[in-house]
């Protein structure tokens, strides 16, 4: 696992080879650095405690010095490299997967909860970050030093470094094995810790049923035990934890014998000299540091297998398709040809075999009550979902053909829910067009009636809107939404309800922009004012997603029952109420 997670890092960090290679340069070189200041106790020991030499006196200490601080400069920065990189990296990642939710499709994105998708844009690649700074870090600087000093090591005397290597790692292990256990046991007293703030949370809460029901006795009795629990399980942690210091001091008093038994014999055979035996055993106790940082590197191994594992997952979602023809405004029309959809992951049929002409340049009212699937139908035209069956086609070309890009250009939307984003007034209206002019901007406002209530916000167009920002009410949300559609000046155009949350007196006047704005365009308005619908070049009924009846008014108003019961529901002003829907 450790080694497949080793793999995929490096294959992520591949555009910043250039930076890992001087990293991992700078770690060779403060490695060999490492490995030479225990190739120089051999000197210092036998040439100046042991010869004597003065001229070595005097250079040596600076050599030590020099080496050191060489050192600390290489190892300073090849982290910052190293961190370089992987903060490159990880934020490559949020990046691709923020591209990837722009590009998912609307139903894909729905399904995958907003929390977790935020955790895995954000949490995940942080938790991937440090990993691959600490392990490429702790695995190429430690590793080499650890060789380094086993090289200086072994040319010393190889079977002496030899013995050393072999028992202090002995030990090592066994220690580790230990901590594992006491690791584990630790995990437990904590779990039992959090029972107990359970429960006294819970008394508190309950305290007057535990009173009413005379609980007092028993519930101490039980939180007595679960201190019992705890405190067993922390005795059990201090006996591993201090058992294995124990078998550590055990087995290190045996290896160093052995090692000093034997150094001790080849210096007195004079095989090697003083020098050689500390050299070695400075390069043993120098591995001791490394060896455990590379070790706790590989326990964070885990957590970044996951988070990547995570990663990968939302970065293989398929994202939206659509084909390469340049789509033009409508000159005959939409048509929605035996269409029947359900949506993604659930059972049922929101619309079903429905057939409809939607005529270029006129307005199609779709009215029905609530949950009929007009809003559904709607959706369709953007795709921003695929019919399940049957097609949804502009002059005649399925909609699958044309360049998204190019179809959404084409395409102005007021939704039924406006989100406004975080962002300036200006910002969300000019976000119909991109590199729209101020002027241009208070102009779609103005038209949208929307332009009198802004210049009253605090800080008028510059207003922040959204999260952390100002909120408006649902009437200016609306009318903020139909300026952007008005600046874009689509040749198509979705009002769902786009007047919905407006008072009488504002409505009308939207009202009236809108329907100047309707004029000569492919119009969808899923509408609820008299008006709109009788003015409607066509009227499409729609209930349980089926059509149930289109025309105009005079029409359908004679033959469609479900159309008069609607309508018997107008308000005073001339407002549908919807229908609530009978399932
Ligand atoms: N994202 C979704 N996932 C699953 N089912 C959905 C989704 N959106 C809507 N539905 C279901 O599809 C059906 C039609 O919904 P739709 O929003 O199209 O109705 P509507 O005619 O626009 O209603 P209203 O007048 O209340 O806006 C409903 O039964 C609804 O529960
Ligand atoms: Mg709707």
């Amino acid at each position: 696992m450790a080694d497949s997670v080793l793999a995929k890092s490096l294959r992520l960090a591949r555009p910043y080879w250039a930076l890992l290679a001087l990293a991992l340069l700078l770690s060779a070189v403060a490695s060999v650095l490492s490995g030479s200041v225990a190739w120089l106790v051999k000197p210092v020991l036998d040439d100046i405690f042991i010869a004597k030499n003065y001229g070595y006196l005097k250079l040596l200490p600076l050599a030590l010095i020099g080496l050191y601080v060489l050192r600390g400069l290489t190892t300073f920065f090849q982290a910052y490299l190293m961190r370089m990189a992987a903060l490159k990296l990880s934020n490559d990642l949020r990046e691709k997967m923020y591209a990837k939710l722009l590009r998912l499709p609307v139903g894909e994105v729905g399904r995958e909860t907003a929390g977790r998708m935020v955790s895995r844009v954000i949490n995940d690649t942080t938790t991937v970050e440090p990993i691959l700074a600490d392990v490429f870090k702790t695995l190429t600087l430690e590793g080499l030093t650890i060789v380094t000093l086993v090289v200086v090591a072994v040319s010393r005397r190889w079977d002496l470094a030899l013995l050393s290597f072999t028992v202090f790692p002995a030990v090592a292990f066994g220690a580790r094995k230990m901590s594992g256990k006491a690791r584990k046991t630790r995990h437990r007293a904590q779990e039992e810790i959090a029972n107990l703030t359970h429960r006294v949370n819970e008394s508190l809460q309950g305290i007057r049923e535990i009173k009413v029901y005379g609980q007092e006795d028993s519930l101490l009795e039980k939180f007595r035990q679960e201190l019992r629990a705890y405190y067993r399980f922390l005795l059990k942690v201090t006996k591993y934890r201090e058992g294995s210091k124990l078998i550590v001091d055990f087995l290190t008093g045996v290896g160093g014998a052995l090692v000093l038994t034997y150094g001790g014999l080849l210096i007195v055979r004079g095989a090697i000299t003083p020098g050689d035996f500390f050299s070695i055993l400075t390069a043993i106790l120098m591995t001791f540091t490394p060896v455990r940082k590379i070790s706790r590197a590989y326990t964070g191994i885990h957590d970044a297998a996951a988070a990547l594992e995570r990663i990968e997952e939302v970065l293989s979602y398929p994202e939206e398709k659509g084909g390469t023809r340049k789509a033009t405004p409508p000159q005959k029309g939409l048509t929605l040809a035996k269409v029947s959809f359900k949506y993604p992951h659930t059972a049922d049929w929101v619309l079903k075999d429905v057939e409809l002409e939607i005529p270029a340049g006129k307005v199609t009212a779709i009215v029905g009550p609530s949950g009929a699937g007009k809003t559904t139908l709607a959706s369709l035209i953007p795709r921003f979902y695929d019919p399940t069956l049957g097609k949804v086609l502009l002059d005649g070309i399925d909609l699958k053909e044309f360049d998204l890009a190019s179809l959404r250009s084409l395409i102005g939307l007021v939704s039924q829910e406006v989100v406004l984003f975080n962002a300036t007034v200006y910002e969300n209206i000019a976000f119909g067009k991109p590199g729209a002019t101020r002027e241009e901007v208070i102009a779609a406002a103005k038209l949208a009636y929307a332009h009198e209530f802004i210049i009253k916000l605090p800080q008028g167009y510059d207003t922040v809107l959204g999260h952390r920002g100002f909120s408006l009410s649902g009437g200016q949300k609306q009318r903020l939404a139909i300026a952007r559609a008005i600046l874009k000046n689509p040749p198509i155009l979705i009002l769902d309800e786009a007047t919905s949350h407006l008072d009488a007196v504002s409505e009308q006047k939207v009202q009236e922009a809108l329907e100047k704005l309707m004029v000569g365009r492919t119009t969808v308005v899923i509408a609820h004012r008299l008006s709109t619908v009788r003015n409607a070049d066509l009227l499409v009924v729609m209930d349980h997603g089926k059509i149930v009846d289109k025309g105009s008014h005079e029409e359908i108003v004679k033959r469609c029952a479900l159309y008069r019961e609607l309508y018997q529901s107008f308000s005073r002003e001339g407002k549908v109420i919807p229908l609530k829907r009978k399932k």
